[in-house]
């Protein structure tokens, strides 16, 4: 039977009490920065991937599977590739069919039991080949939530229906609602702790965070202590390579494309590098940057990762 490298380093991460950090990927160079910020520090990973994104990249499935295993053939780096936030269980059955190691069943903006049937569908099909399933339980808001803001008890995750959805569903991962949202948000979001303790006692699958864009370091790390072992981002990294290109087009304005997007792929590598120091240290399991103990949300990349970044990005 077929080895599932997501289950392996979920293992992992559950045995060091860490949490693996799940970033947004979708071409050359965001694969690049993941996979050099990963074997730079020489943490595990996970790659994963949206089918809007691929279909803003007009890739299909199979082609990015090809694609990061192609790219990472010349890193040493632990990874699993996951699919994030389908919201078709179409979109997870071609994930699965092309060797994804995971998807995520995004029913939340449906009934419950629309989310039930379409997590179970994903389920039976995904299990079939040693693939792991992600679902999402309440409804993390966020840059795609609309008008009206529905309230709380709404949204966030109940822990005793969390209990009964994996139950029935046989779900591997659980993404909670506990306050997180995805993007910018004005202040930092306020984390339901206790929910989180609730849901943990309830459940005894991984806990998933999106969201993770401006979520204090505090925050980061009680989360984990309390049973998140995979934290998603996106917004801000996307943002850390955006401002690379902004600013090589100002301060150079005759770059050539590959010459910004080269730093661009720098500067998130330094990014990525940050967040999985404080995330993943426990998976290190040797001195990492030091992290002020404040609940200040700047992000504190390693020394040396620039430098590094320089030598191995080629
Ligand atoms: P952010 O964009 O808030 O970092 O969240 C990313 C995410 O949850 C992707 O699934």
């Amino acid at each position: 039977m077929k080895e599932n490298r997501l289950q392996r380093l979920l293992d992992q991460a559950e045995q060091h009490n860490s949490a693996l950090v799940a970033v947004n990927v979708s071409n050359v160079e965001t694969i690049k920065a993941a996979l050099h910020a990963a074997e730079s520090t020489q943490t595990a990973l996970i790659l994963q991937v949206a089918p809007l994104q691929l279909d803003f990249q007009g890739i299909d499935y199979d082609e990015f599977v090809e694609l990061v295993s192609v790219l990472a053939r010349r890193h040493n780096v632990d990874y699993a590739l996951h699919l994030d936030h389908a919201e078709e269980v179409e979109h997870c059955l071609r994930a699965i069919d092309a060797g994804f190691d995971s998807v995520m069943f995004d029913g939340s903006k449906q009934s419950y039991d629309q989310n039930l049937q379409g997590t179970k569908a994903v389920c039976y099909a995904a299990h079939r080949k040693q693939v792991l399933v992600e679902a999402e339980l309440g409804r993390v808001l966020g840059n795609e939530a609309g008008s009206d803001e529905p309230s709380l008890d709404d949204v966030y995750t109940d822990p005793q229906l969390a209990k009964a959805f994996v139950e029935e569903t046989q779900v591997d991962l659980l993404a909670v609602a506990i306050g997180n949202a995805h993007g910018f948000h004005v202040g930092p979001p306020k984390l339901d702790f206790e929910r989180l303790n609730q849901i943990r006692l309830s459940i005894s699958r991984p806990i998933v965070l999106h969201g993770g864009t401006g979520i204090p370091v505090d925050d980061i790390r009680q989360s984990i202590a309390l049973g998140v072992r995979k934290i998603n981002y996106f917004t801000e990294l996307d943002s850390t390579f955006m401002n690379a290109i902004k600013q090589e087009a100002k301060e150079n304005p005759s770059a050539l494309m590959i010459q910004s997007f080269a730093k661009a792929q720098r500067a998130l590598s330094d990014d990525i590098i940050a967040k999985m120091t404080y995330c993943s240290s426990a998976i290190l399991g040797k001195a990492t940057t030091p992290l002020a103990s404040t609940s200040s949300n700047a992000y504190q990349p390693h020394v040396t990762a620039s430098a590094q970044t320089e030598e191995v990005i080629a």
